[in-house]
């Protein structure tokens, strides 16, 4: 039987920029199913020529590097449709053109998300489709549980797919083997070890053309309430029995249900906001983010966001989990940094400090590194810091070709599940009210620097 995977959303920057190449990784390593029938539908007009052509040019800006025999096959495989994703009576003769199942991608500005769920309700599903749906998941809890109601009344919870790319990436993966296939690492991965957890995702990268988009999202919204919480939870939760989607889904949901904010006493101390003026990134002169075009400089929404949270159970019970990320920064620093706590009795003395060890995980590129003492060379009853480490292959496909594979297989393990999507935002929700309410006042900070001065007690 057929499936038929319809890309709501066809000339977005979405699917120019991640979808066609990704798709187009697969169709390279027979792994895109050849009974799949691809199907991008927008609302300009074209035929499938046309958008073939469309997607021809995308590849060649975004997956250059990709044979072009390749590119040429998905795109010889691409057909387009016209449609309002809003409007059951056009995406109906569409939907029941489809000979079996549909895998559904909203690839839409997420103002769009509930019309096009409502119009796919009505119109109904063939049995065994799926919906794919990318983030914002809502923007905030109500959102989020009005949205979790139309999909539930749409679909089964196991073939609905909230995705976020960060959770296929290689380098974020990678934390799974190293917590719980390692002896080293478990004994001590708790508050009676560990000082602080910090999940950074500083960028070189500014605003670049996303005005309409993010200039009602900031980086709070962005980053934080998706990729990095997603990133606290593979930190924080609790050995999973195994990786099926049930258990891994269960324990990062048991951390979100954990994890709270800062209390509103506590908001100006440990939250923080910025945004970017106009300076120099990697030698590109940039514009303040305010001057930026689509943006409204009175809406005040922050490109740097600090947030401090707790995750209040037995294990982490006292440890600040610092996130944090940031655009139009100095340099790209995308790591999640564990410090842990001093050695209970330092035999060097009191004037011969120890530097705490720190486990560093970067992220892109995939590094693992931890940070010890040594004696110092030549001055044995000294010391002196040193690096293990270990630099890893950069990942065979891009993350949204994992993404999407896991889609055509129907197995959801790495999408977000309903709960944690509420959760989230449960999270996150206080901050914002702070901060609408005037806390933790917007900073500016110059392109290219490191990010707002004023710093929270945990830098
Ligand atoms: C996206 C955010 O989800 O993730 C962007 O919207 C951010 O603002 C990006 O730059 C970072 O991930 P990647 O994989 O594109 O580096």
């Amino acid at each position: 039987m057929t499936s038929t995977f319809l890309l709501l959303g066809a000339h977005g920057d979405l699917t120019r920029r991640f979808l066609l190449p990704a798709l187009a990784h697969l169709q390279r390593d027979e792994l895109l199913p050849l009974d799949v029938s691809v199907v991008a539908v927008g609302r300009r007009d074209g035929d499938d020529d046309a958008f073939r052509q469309v997607a021809a040019a995308a590849l060649q800006e975004h997956a250059a590097h990709l044979d072009p025999v390749d590119r040429a096959a998905l795109c010889s495989r691409l057909r387009y449709a016209v449609a309002d994703v809003g409007c059951a009576a056009e995406l109906r003769p569409l939907m029941q053109r489809a000979d079996g199942p549909l895998i559904i991608y909203l690839a839409l500005p997420h103002t769009l998300f509930a019309a096009t769920i409502t119009a796919l309700s009505e119109v109904g599903l063939p049995a065994g489709s799926r919906l794919v749906v990318e983030k914002p998941f809502g923007t905030d809890l109500a959102g989020a549980r009005r949205l979790n109601q139309l999909v539930d009344a749409l679909l089964p919870e196991d073939a609905v797919f909230r995705v976020d790319h960060f959770l296929t990436m290689q380098s974020v993966l990678d934390l799974l083997g190293l917590r719980f296939a390692n002896r080293i690492f478990e004994p001590i991965w708790h508050a009676g070890h560990v000082e602080r957890v910090d999940i950074i995702w500083e960028e070189t990268l500014a605003l670049e053309d996303r005005a309409g988009y993010y200039d009602s999202a900031g980086a709070l919204r962005d980053m934080l309430q998706n990729h990095l919480l997603q990133l606290l939870c593979l930190i924080a939760m609790e050995p999973p029995t195994s990786l099926g989607e049930r258990d891994l889904r269960d324990r990062k949901a048991e951390v979100l249900r954990a994890t709270h904010p800062p209390t509103s006493g506590q908001m100006d101390e440990r939250t923080r906001r910025g945004r970017y003026t106009a300076g120099m990134v990697d030698g590109r002169a940039l514009p303040s983010y305010a001057d930026e075009p689509g943006v409204d400089p009175d809406r005040g929404t922050e490109t740097f966001a600090e947030v401090t949270l707790t995750v209040d159970n037995w294990r982490w019970s006292g440890v600040p989990f610092t996130l944090r990320a940031g655009k139009a920064l100095a340099q790209n620093r995308r790591e999640i940094a564990i410090t842990f706590r001093e050695v209970p009795h330092l035999t060097f003395g009191a004037n011969r400090p120890a530097h705490p060890n720190v486990l560093r995980l970067s992220l892109d590129p995939d590094s693992i590194a931890i940070e010890v003492n040594v004696s110092a060379a030549g001055r044995p009853f000294e010391l002196a810091p040193a690096t293990l480490g270990a630099q890893f292959a950069p990942p065979d496909l891009p993350t949204y070709a994992h993404l999407l594979a896991a889609v055509f297989a129907g197995d959801p393990t790495l999408s977000l599940r309903g709960d944690e999507a509420e959760e989230a935002w449960r999270v996150m929700e206080p901050i914002l009210g702070a901060w609408a309410a005037g806390g933790a006042p917007l900073q500016d900070y110059p392109a290219g620097s490191v990010g707002p001065t004023h710093k929270t007690p945990t830098d």
